[in-house]
């Protein structure tokens, strides 16, 4: 029988001690593990899938043509947590499972989130007084993994957190102690801060508009490290020329970034390149849990984290 193949495929590689620990896995389990990293185009990602079984990834595009590329492709395993770059439809028509990795980088993201608010609130370390995250209201649109860590580190702070997430009991929120709202409404009109935690689908897409925005107490700040398609960018547009008190803060650029730097000078900040999960640690859980899956997965049928 031939050896199975596991292609890591990672156009933002992992942390470099990642990959030997992947490798091992793969290894002693009996597979081969190849890699392509810092791929330019999707046609390197379609020829290099070729002979895989399984792919482990990250923001990695996995389109149909790709899955129509690898004919032996059984599993692609999300090294992450948000999948919304794997054509899942695609997948599930070839018999291909997906999976992700829940919670295994979700510490990184969070301390970015509080990261930025920090770096925000100093006025981007420029040595003019700023203000405190003490005292002040943080909302959680979304208490999964992200959401509650970032609670965790924010009460730390000493901020006041409130969360709705239509998919968690409040109970299980409340013995946080955070506060759950029963809208979206009550929350953005409640907090001066918004932490932005749930994942991209039809559902959530241009989910947080004006409507919701508006209602934002004096000096809101929208601090986004789940993704930028979450936001609608016509109506983030409207309300930083409504309101010169209203700032953006985001884990990569939104597609009107041009604009905000030609008129918001001073209300926004954003990474130049996705980094919320970019951290040693986060790469090491993510890759690890992967590859585990694959292995549980070949071995024993193991589809614990499927999600198509
Ligand atoms: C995720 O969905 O897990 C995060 O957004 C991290 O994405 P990345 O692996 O592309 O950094």
């Amino acid at each position: 029988m031939m050896m199975k193949k596991v292609l890591v495929a990672t156009e933002k590689p992992f942390a470099p001690e990642t990959l030997p620990i992947i490798k091992k896995i793969c290894n002693e389990a009996g597979y081969e593990m190849e890699l392509i990293e810092k791929y330019e185009s999707q046609e390197d990602l379609i020829e290099a899938v070729k002979g895989a079984n399984a792919l482990i990834i990250r923001s990695d595009k996995v389109t149909k043509e790709v899955i129509e590329a690898a004919e032996n492709l059984e599993i692609v395993v999300r090294a992450g947590a948000g999948y919304d770059n794997v054509d899942l439809e695609a997948a599930t028509v070839h018999n291909v499972v997906v999976m992700n990795t829940p919670g295994q980088n979700s510490n990184a993201v969070a301390e970015l989130a509080l990261g930025m608010m920090v770096y925000f609130a100093r006025n981007l370390f420029n040595g003019k007084p700023g203000t405190e995250l003490k005292g002040k209201k943080l909302g959680m649109h979304a208490y999964g993994h992200v959401g509650k860590l970032v609670s965790n580190i924010a009460k730390g702070f000493g901020m006041e957190i409130y969360a709705f997430d239509p998919y968690i009991e409040s109970e299980n929120i409340r013995k946080d102690n955070v506060i759950p709202v029963d809208s979206a409404e009550e929350l953005y009109r409640k907090c001066q801060y918004i932490s932005l935690h749930m994942p991209a689908n039809e559902k959530t897409k241009g989910s947080v508009n004006y409507n919701l925005m508006k209602q934002m107490p004096k000096g809101a700040t929208i601090v986004n490290t789940a993704r930028k398609e979450v936001v609608d960018e016509d109506s983030l547009l409207k309300i930083m020329d409504d309101r010169s008190d209203f700032s953006y803060l985001a884990d990569v650029a939104p597609d009107c970034k041009d604009e905000f730097e030609q008129k918001y000078e001073g209300r926004y900040y954003f990474t130049p390149k996705k980094m919320g999960a970019q951290t040693k640690e986060a790469n090491i859980n993510a890759g690890v849990a992967a590859a585990n899956q694959i292995i549980d997965f070949f071995t024993k049928g193991d589809i614990t984290y499927k999600v198509n």
